[in-house]
């Protein structure tokens, strides 16, 4: 239930409805959208970032909370662990029990590979079960894989890396049909086809989908299917560092247990990185849709290990995060709402966006109608958001629409008493996604030998922001292909001694340029709330 004085603005929202129901706002040409993100995405707030002063990125920016991780102190003492003394000995170590770990270990081990996955949190604790709208796939005969990519470059500023878009277009349908055999139940029309939605920046119909809670779906098969294939894993046992050998190969990996805190030793022939994302570091002080456990872990064990990383400096703020009431602020309202034909509203009941821009630029107007413009509206916690006009969609498609399509939302909203078929919902851009990451090969392979990456955790499929739908499939599409190259690597790799010298030559880096008093210790492992006043948008970590 919305307190009385925000009940009244919505009085404003139903009274321009039915003008707003035939008015369509034009799509900005790309000098207004550089004009609109330089102003206000928040990527471009220069004082948000720092360069780097060690490791292969040196010299590059990133946002200061990424950075100070980045260049982190190691939590291992490498003159206490005995990496030639392992716990576990397999060919491929998967870090990260998502979508895209999930996808690697099982296409390893059907390659041959005994796989050992290990997980920060329990299987499947990942941003993959958080992805409500769907999974895009040119599977239709007015699209293909060719529209798929512009749409997909189109979004990311031409800056995309064009190899990685043309395997992410070109295997998305057979992914999407790997998932169907596995179990997923999609959403069909009644003749039994694919029933497919566009999304922000889609040119087509090609969102793959299970309700609103599609990558709850696509991870409760893949879940199964692990247990099922008697794939072993490790839960609570996040990566600490990586282990090389003497000829600056990978060699395993340093977990621990977080229950016992005892350090678990792993040899592998080859090591996926499949962490995930950085949501919950809250750049800039954002909420986040993002789950407890995304700390960007990955990145700093690849960073340390001499992996190269790419477009660090761009995370995707999704446009439509809740921002009332105060229990689910930042929480995912999935771009499907907009799809499905709802608008955004400001306090005068007017449209001020085209809905369907691509996030970042939606997330820009939103941003700057609520600073700029004074035209947002002020929860009675002090957030600040814009309308979201749900009950359009029915008006639209016709009634029952919303709570057929959007059940998820729904019921996420009903908890406290607002019924989004009725009433429109607060929304404010929250952090969402990391749109670079491990710079990788298209078969996942990065710049360390036998060290591979897939998912969030890596960069360069999504140029400078991600589309709708783009990132379950990328879990689905570089998992995969991960975890075939990395069984075929530990097929062939000839190793040699595990050392931790790496780790030893960059505490010696961080002493030589001053840092290592000034750095926290990394990876984070998990968000840092304790010394949180507030827990709220303005979160000090
Ligand atoms: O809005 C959403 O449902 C999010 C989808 C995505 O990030 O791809």
């Amino acid at each position: 239930m919305y307190p009385a004085y925000l009940e009244e603005s919505i009085h404003l929202v139903e009274d321009t409805r039915v003008r707003r129901l035939i008015e369509t706002l034009p799509r900005l040409d790309e000098e207004e959208k550089l004009d609109l993100l330089h102003q206000y995405h928040p990527d471009y707030i220069s004082a948000s970032m720092r360069k780097l002063q060690v490791g292969i990125n040196k010299g590059d920016s990133a946002p200061r909370e990424l950075a100070d991780l980045l260049e982190g102190n190691s939590r291992v003492d490498p003159d206490r662990i005995d990496p030639s003394k392992p716990d576990y000995n397999v060919d491929v170590l998967v870090i990260g029990g998502g979508g895209a770990g999930a996808s690697a270990a099982l296409l390893a081990q059907e390659a041959g590979a005994r796989v050992l996955v290990t997980t920060k949190l329990r299987l499947g604790d990942a941003n993959t079960v958080g992805a409500q709208a769907g999974t895009q796939a040119a599977d239709r005969p007015n699209d293909s894989p060719a529209l798929h990519y512009l749409d997909t470059m189109g979004g990311g500023h031409f800056e995309n890396i064009p190899e990685l878009v043309e395997v992410l277009v070109r295997d998305a349908p057979s992914a999407v049909q790997w998932l169907e055999k596995l179990g997923v139940n999609w959403d069909k029309d009644p003749d039994g086809s694919m029933h497919e939605l566009s999304g922000g920046g889609t040119s087509r119909r090609r969102l793959h989908s299970a309700r609103d809670y599609t990558g709850l779906e696509e991870m409760r098969v893949l879940r199964d299917e692990l247990r099922n294939r008697k794939i072993s894993y490790l839960e609570f046992a996040p990566a600490l560092e990586l282990i090389l050998d003497d000829r600056r190969q990978i060699a395993g990996a340093v977990l621990v247990n977080l229950e016992t805190q005892e350090l678990i030793v792993v040899r592998a022939r080859a090591v996926i990185l499949a962490t995930g994302g950085i949501g919950r570091l809250h750049i800039q002080g954002f909420p986040t849709t993002n789950h407890y456990g995304a700390t960007a872990d990955g990145l700093v064990l690849a960073y340390r290990a001499g992996a190269e990383l790419i477009f660090i400096d761009t995370m995707q703020y999704h446009p439509t995060g809740a921002v009332y009431p105060l229990q689910i602020l930042g929480q995912l309202v999935t771009e499907k709402v907009r799809t499905l034909g709802a608008q955004l509203v400001n306090s005068n009941g007017e449209q001020f966006v085209m809905p369907l821009e691509p996030r970042d630029i939606v997330t820009a107007a939103i941003i700057r109608e609520c600073r700029e413009n004074q035209r947002g509206l002020r929860t009675p916690g002090g957030e600040v958001g814009v309308w979201l006009d749900s009950p359009m969609i029915d008006i639209l498609r016709g009634e029952g629409t919303i709570n057929r399509e959007l059940p998820a939302m729904v019921r996420q909203f009903r908890r406290f008493n607002i019924d989004i078929t009725k009433e429109p919902i607060l929304v404010y851009p929250t952090l969402h996604y990391q749109n670079g990451g491990i710079k990788i090969d298209v078969n996942g392979a990065t710049n360390v030998p036998g060290l591979f990456a897939a998912g969030e955790c890596t960069g360069g499929v999504h140029g400078r922001n991600r589309l709708i739908g783009n990132s379950t499939l990328e879990l689905f599409v570089f998992g995969r292909r991960a975890g075939r190259a990395a069984a075929q690597y530990a097929r062939e790799v000839k190793r040699g001694s595990p050392t931790l010298d790496h780790v030893r030559r960059w505490q010696k880096e961080l002493e030589r340029s001053g840092l290592a008093r000034e750095r926290p210790l990394s990876p984070r492992l998990l968000p840092d709330y304790i010394r949180h006043t507030h827990g709220r948008t303005r979160l000090e970590i």
